[in-house]
């Protein structure tokens, strides 16, 4: 089929390379001239695993790049809205970009089209864009709009779309559905799987995933609910991590615990230093926002974000009670994203306590796989970068981990042990088990565990309390 993908970000570039690797004929658009630059040139504007692979693959051929709507609605079968949908300062998502796409894509429809919602919006946003087009004196009988939420994650982002969990579809029409259906017909009727070229299947996937079908409020509502409860778990987790903390309990021991209940599972209960992220934080406001515009008070949710606000002003007091006072301390950082895989720094908690740490006057020495050139784009002032975690690490008073990179779970510790001034590591990501790096000489502090003490610091402590 002939699909256009309109916004060339996070979603929309691996919808549109992902639709490509499906057999479609996909037309990226995107109104920033130096991203569709970068894009034609071969560069890939962010960080997301086998993204790459996928627009080397099809670039020219599969995928066009273009700025013009108008040719690209003309020339697509269905057009799929991946903008942003940013907070505004109420909490409800700013809606206009996709309105202004609703209303160029209304102004060019010559034959039946399905506009899809690939944004995150709030129900009741299929009617808008389906005012809007009649608005502009389209015929009725010429368009549908679906919702198709996006539940792909940064970092996973490709193996997420070709090995979803479920793909939900939103339609009012049986006309749109079989359109939706053939779109993702490759994935449903299991034919990508058997491809020798596809990219390679997740541990855990099912496959093929199952279509479920709803009415477009009801898969508007699916995408909110469903960010809305994972946020949720998270800082549940966090709140009985924070017990722990205060009883000297091991919340790694409760989570294998309740997490072995079929009923809760073990996922997503990973407590740390909260959520961030394009998503969660905006799409839990949006949700409370609309909620109480229909009537509903949604203050579950209010408690879920001040949690996650306050896991981080926890780990702070942490880092403060460890290192007792903060100005002219050299932290050496490690993490800067909002999760591991991703160079995404948007709310992220990382850099949140980067720049409290700045405030309260640290010297700040950072690593991020990824996400450094972002950073550097946006705080340029009072943070050095390190080229990785052992020159992040060198002379630090401590070293703190913020952000849950695999390469950060797997550090050689001897040499990290070399690299610091003082052997203390705070840990905002229970990365390692407090025994091991207890026994490689650190004094080690993660979120929800008891600290664990190097022996000699151990040993140190209890010969002074003899001679006491
Ligand atoms: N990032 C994620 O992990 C994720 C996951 C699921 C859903 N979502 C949702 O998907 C949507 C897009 O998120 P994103 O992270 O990809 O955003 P993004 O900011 O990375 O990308 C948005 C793109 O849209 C382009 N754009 C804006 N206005 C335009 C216009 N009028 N015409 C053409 N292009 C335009 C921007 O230049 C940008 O390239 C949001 O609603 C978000 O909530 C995001």
């Amino acid at each position: 089929m002939r699909i256009a993908v309109v916004g060339s970000g996070y979603v929309g570039l691996v919808t549109g390379a992902c639709f490509a690797d499906l057999g479609h004929e996909v037309i990226l658009v995107d109104n920033d001239e130096k991203k569709l630059e970068a894009l034609r040139k071969g560069e890939v504007p962010i960080h997301e695993r086998f993204l790459p692979e996928l627009l080397a693959r099809h670039r020219g051929q599969r995928i066009r790049f273009s700025e013009d709507l108008h040719a690209a609605t003309h020339a697509s079968e269905a057009i799929f809205i991946a903008v942003g949908t940013p907070p505004t300062e109420s909490g409800d998502a700013d809606m206009s970009y996709v309105e202004s796409v609703a209303r160029e894509i209304s102004a060019a429809v010559n034959g039946y089209k399905v506009v899809v919602e690939k944004s995150t919006v709030p129900v009741y946003t299929n009617q808008w864009i389906e005012t809007i087009i009649l608005r502009s004196g389209a015929d009725p009988e010429m368009f549908d709009i679906a919702s198709n939420p996006e539940f792909l994650r940064e970092g996973t982002a490709v193996t997420d779309f070709l090995y979803p969990d479920r793909i939900v579809v939103g339609v009012e029409s049986e006309r749109a559905a079989e359109v939706m259906r053939q779109l993702y017909a490759p994935l449903t009727s299991g034919w990508y799987y058997g491809r020798g070229d596809a990219i390679p299947r997740p541990d855990r996937s099912q496959v093929p995933p199952r279509l479920i079908i709803t009415s477009a409020k009801s898969a508007e509502l699916i995408k909110h609910a469903s960010n809305a409860f994972l946020a949720m778990k998270i800082s549940f987790i966090n709140a009985v991590a924070s017990i722990c903390d205060s009883v000297g309990a091991d919340v790694q021991q409760v989570c294998d615990g309740i997490g072995s209940d079929s009923r809760i599972g073990p996922r997503f209960l990973n407590p740390g230093i909260g959520y961030g992220g394009s998503c969660f934080p905006k799409d839990l406001t949006a949700f409370r926002a609309v909620a109480k515009e229909n009537g509903y008070d949604f203050r579950l949710l209010e408690e879920v974000i001040r949690i996650n606000e306050e896991q981080r002003h926890r780990f702070l007091r942490k880092v403060r009670s460890v290192l007792w006072t903060l100005r002219g301390k050299r932290l050496g950082v490690l993490g800067l994203a909002f999760k591991g895989g991703t160079d995404d720094i948007r709310e992220s908690p990382a850099l949140l306590l980067v720049h409290e740490l700045l405030r309260e006057g640290c010297q700040v020495c950072a690593y991020d796989p990824a996400a450094m050139p972002r950073v550097q784009e946006t705080l340029r002032n009072g943070i050095e970068f390190a080229t990785d975690p052992y020159q992040a690490a060198k002379g630090a008073d401590a070293v703190l981990i913020l952000t849950e990179w695999e390469e950060f779970a797997a550090l050689d510790l001897e040499r990290l042990r070399g690299a610091v001034k003082y052997p203390i590591v705070l840990d905002g990501r229970n990365l390692y088990d407090p025994s091991t790096m207890a026994t490689h000489g650190f004094s080690y502090y993660s979120v929800g565990r008891p600290p664990a003490q190097s022996a000699e610091t151990a040993s140190a402590r209890a010969a002074k309390k003899e001679r006491a």
